[in-house]
């Protein structure tokens, strides 16, 4: 792979386009929102700054930054060997996406999603080359997190996986294989977790801090259930337990009102400034 395209620039699609530039290949870093665009540079420019500051680079921050384009245009993905998806948790747009994407590329390109909850299967029939169709999910904080899941939908070849798992793993990452099921492994347990966590807040089993304190005290967790969720984002949280409820036709996966409250008040967690706690500071 000499050149990957990403589509998309919040937090994942930075974090990836960081990780990749780091390990020496080309980024093609896209996003219709341009501000969006110079939040994601500033934010990796930053952390490499950082990185550099602990003599933890071998290479210039130069260097490592002029390996990313940004572009408002999807047309350029056409020069990309992998693209991958990092927009919103959403089924039509990654479908629209994908179905714009398969127009746009060579029949070589292999396009994959970093999708948490949605269907592999479902967003390749949007494309004509489903073989070439793959989820890659990374963990946020992209740079620290040291796993990736490899899923295949149904039609996806030995070869589009084989190849999306030796880039994971050329960018230093750890990867497990899952099948095309809601949540693939990770979410599928983290979710619930979460979901219940809030459950608990909600019907007032304890105050936000002493949940938190709960889980990382007593079960040696970085991060409490509460403060991950902020991390993760409340909306995106509630896309995904949408999904399940769809998929699995559980009640056991419904979303708390609470989580419903949240998310209509614009309360999205850190990326807004605010979730179950406050972040003045925003997400820096
Ligand atoms: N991006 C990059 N680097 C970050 C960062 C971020 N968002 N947040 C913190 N860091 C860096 C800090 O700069 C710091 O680096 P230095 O040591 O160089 O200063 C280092 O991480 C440690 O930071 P802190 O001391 O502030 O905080 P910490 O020790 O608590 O570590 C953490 C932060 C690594 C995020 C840790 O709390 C953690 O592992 N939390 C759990 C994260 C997790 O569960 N992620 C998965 C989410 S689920 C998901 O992503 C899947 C999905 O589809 C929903």
């Amino acid at each position: 792979m000499q050149k990957i395209g990403i589509v998309g620039s919040g937090l994942m699609g930075s974090g990836i386009a960081q990780v990749t530039a780091q390990s020496g290949v080309e980024v093609l870093l896209a996003d219709q929102d341009s501000d969006s665009l110079d939040r994601a540079l500033a934010q990796i420019g930053k952390r490499l700054a950082r990185l550099g500051e602990q003599g933890k680079l071998n290479e210039d921050i130069d260097v490592i930054q002029e390996r990313i384009q940004a572009s408002s245009d999807l047309d350029r993905m056409a020069e990309a060997d992998l693209v991958i998806e990092a927009v919103s948790e959403k089924e039509s747009l990654k479908r629209s996406l994908f179905e714009q994407l398969d127009a746009l590329c060579p029949p070589s390109t292999v396009l994959a999603s970093n999708t948490s909850s949605i269907s592999i299967t479902n967003i390749a029939s949007a494309t004509k080359r489903p073989d070439r169709v793959v989820g890659i999910h990374f963990f946020n904080p992209v740079p620290l997190m040291p796993l990736v899941e490899i899923i295949r939908g149904a039609a996806t070849s030995d070869e589009t996986s084989a190849a999306v798992t030796r880039f994971a793993e050329h960018l230093g990452k750890t990867v497990i294989h899952a099948k095309d099921s809601p949540g693939f492994v990770v979410n599928r347990i983290l979710i619930p977790f979460l979901i219940e966590a809030i459950f608990a807040l909600e019907s007032g089993v304890a105050s936000r801090e002493d949940i938190d304190k709960g889980v990382t005290l007593g079960l040696g967790h970085p991060m409490g259930p509460l403060t991950l969720a902020d991390f993760v984002g409340l909306d995106t949280l509630l896309s995904i337990c949408e999904v399940y409820q769809r998929e699995f036709g559980d009640p056991k996966y419904r979303p708390p009102v609470l989580l419903r409250r949240y998310v209509a008040a614009g309360w999205l967690g850190r990326k807004s400034g605010k979730g179950f706690y406050e972040y003045p500071n925003g997400n820096a």
